[in-house]
Parts: structure tokens; C-alpha cells; sequence
């Protein structure tokens, strides 16, 4: 078979499982869902009971985080009874990794059990009609850079966690949107909750005007950095998906603004937010059906 010479880099089948042998040997914690926490949105973590947190310095094979705002820990625990392991902290291509070292933890989470995985971002609207504040459930995405030949799946399939040609078309689960949007009602804020596109881009620096007008005119609604070669991993390993956005910045669209994009605005909106998405991913878990059917 023709190697090209990144492949000797990629981790091994061996290497996913040392580390998910690694965990379930440091912690009695079995999790089913797991929950990846965006820009902002670390105190998430905060919420699980009975923790178990380790550094993801310290846990073998893993990437270190090095985005303000993201914490770098692993965090095995309890929300609302359910067992959960939450990433206080992402990898991101524009951090110079690899996409198959941003999307490791998900192969990992697969080997220890867990069945559905909850994503969250911090993502600019571009849909005028979305406000600050505004939690967009991910319907679909459109994965800008793998346009251009950049998916975490490129290279040698490992058929062991899924098949050569995944489809796409089933990303995000249709129960758990519904599921999403019933809770938002319930809880009250109802018109704080959307459902829409995202689009990922490579990053770092936000988008120009024109790239938001065209991004906007393909149907985009949410645009950001992440959780697209994450959820690309996930429904290869048959995990189901939940992707939830939080607006953090309207997406500047018009020459005449004085509007910039930055990271503090965006932490500074997930601070002020976040408290919405916690609440709804703490109702979630409670009523997510688990099979328990592990790998
Ligand atoms: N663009 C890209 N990524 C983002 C944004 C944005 O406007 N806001 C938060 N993450």
C-alpha cells in the first residue's frame, strides 16, 4: 500500500485504545454521553457531580489546549444522575494540530463506552435575525475546509471504528434536536433557541465581509472555528450527535460598521449566556435514552 509520509505520524488503532484503557483504569466513572466544551463554555464542566478531572498533560496520547478560555481537562462525573465525561477545552486546527489529533478524544470516548456526544461551540450569526445570546441547534453543517482536501477521515480507514464512506446526510439527530428545542420551551426561553447551519472555517482570524456575505448567501447561519471534524469522527464511530452553537457575536456584513469580531467579546458573551446552555444540556442528559451498548 503507497504511504505518504504523514501517515506514520497518525495514531494507531493501539493508541486509541492505550488511552482508553488508560482512563477506565483511572476512574470507575462509565459515561455514556460525552460533552465538549467551546470557547466560554468550560463551566459546563463546573456542573458534574462525584468528579474525576485529569489534565490532558497527563493523560497519555492526548494534544494540550493552548486557546485562552479553554482549559485543558478531562472531566469524568455525574450530571443529573447521568454519567458523563466532559472536555473542558478543544483542539483546533488553526492551534497547528493535525485534524486527526483535534479529533483523538472522540475515538477515545467511542473505546470507553460513551454512545452520544454533545458538542458546543461559541459561533458569530450570520442569520440576521439571530441576536447574542441566541443558542442555534445544529440541523447540518457545511465543512468549508473540507473542500479544499482537509478531513479528519483522510488516510488509511480504520474500519474498526467505521466504514470508508460515511454519509453525512444523518449528522445531527433528529430526536435530539427535537428533544433540544422541547426543553428550551419548557425552560422558558424558547426565543433564545434556533435551529440552523453552521459552517466551519479553518481560523484563525474572523471572517472578512465578504466571506460572511457569501458564506450567508450559501445558507449558512452560524459560522466558527470547530465541532465539525468532531462530529465528522463521531458519525464515522456511530455516535450520536447533538451540536449546539452559542451566538456569541453578530457576524459584521455591512462595509458601513465600525463592528469588529474578537475573542474577549465572544468569551465575555458566552459568560454572560452560558447559564441558558447549561441549563438546557443539563435537562438533555436527564432525558437522552441511553442503549448502553458498549464497544
Ligand atoms: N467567526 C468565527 N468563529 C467564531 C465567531 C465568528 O464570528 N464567533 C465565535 N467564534
Amino acid at each position: 500500500m503507497a504511504h505518504c509520509v504523514e501517515d506514520s505520524s497518525r495514531y494507531t488503532y493501539e493508541e486509541y485504545k492505550q488511552t482508553a484503557d488508560w482512563l477506565l483504569s483511572k476512574t470507575e466513572h462509565r459515561p455514556a454521553v460525552a460533552i465538549v466544551c467551546g470557547s466560554g463554555l468550560g463551566a459546563l464542566g463546573e456542573l458534574l457531580k462525584d468528579q474525576m478531572a485529569f489534565n490532558y498533560s497527563d493523560i497519555p496520547n492526548f494534544p494540550h489546549s493552548t486557546v485562552p478560555g479553554h482549559a485543558g481537562r478531562l472531566i469524568f462525573g455525574n450530571l443529573n444522575g447521568k454519567p458523563c465525561v466532559c472536555m473542558q477545552g478543544r483542539f483546533h486546527s488553526y492551534e497547528g494540530y493535525p485534524l486527526w489529533k483535534v479529533t483523538f478524544p472522540i475515538r477515545v470516548f467511542r473505546l470507553i463506552g460513551v454512545e452520544t456526544l454533545i458538542v458546543t461551540n461559541a459561533a458569530g450569526g450570520l442569520n440576521q435575525d439571530y441576536k447574542v445570546g441566541d443558542i442555534m441547534v445544529i440541523m447540518d453543517h457545511i465543512n468549508m475546509p473540507g473542500f479544499a482536501g482537509q478531513n479528519p477521515l483522510i488516510g488509511p480507514n480504520e474500519e474498526r471504528f467505521g466504514p470508508r464512506f460515511p454519509p453525512m446526510s444523518d449528522a445531527y439527530d433528529k430526536d435530539l434536536r427535537k428533544l433540544a428545542l422541547a426543553i428550551g420551551q419548557e425552560l422558558g426561553f424558547s426565543e433564545k433557541i434556533r435551529e440552523g447551519v453552521y459552517c466551519s472555517l479553518g481560523g484563525p482570524n474572523f471572517e472578512t465581509i465578504a466571506e460572511c456575505r457569501f458564506l450567508s448567501s450559501l445558507g449558512t447561519d452560524a459560522v466558527g472555528m470547530s465541532t465539525v471534524p468532531e462530529v465528522i469522527v463521531a458519525r464515522h464511530c456511530g455516535l450520536r450527535v447533538l451540536g449546539m452553537s452559542l451566538i456569541t457575536n453578530k457576524a459584521v456584513m455591512d462595509y458601513n460598521s465600525e463592528a469588529t469580531a474578537n475573542h474577549e467579546e465572544v468569551l465575555q458573551a458566552g459568560k454572560d449566556s452560558a447559564k441558558y446552555l447549561e441549563k438546557l444540556v443539563t435537562l438533555l442528559i436527564q432525558r437522552i435514552e441511553l442503549n448502553n451498548n458498549v464497544f
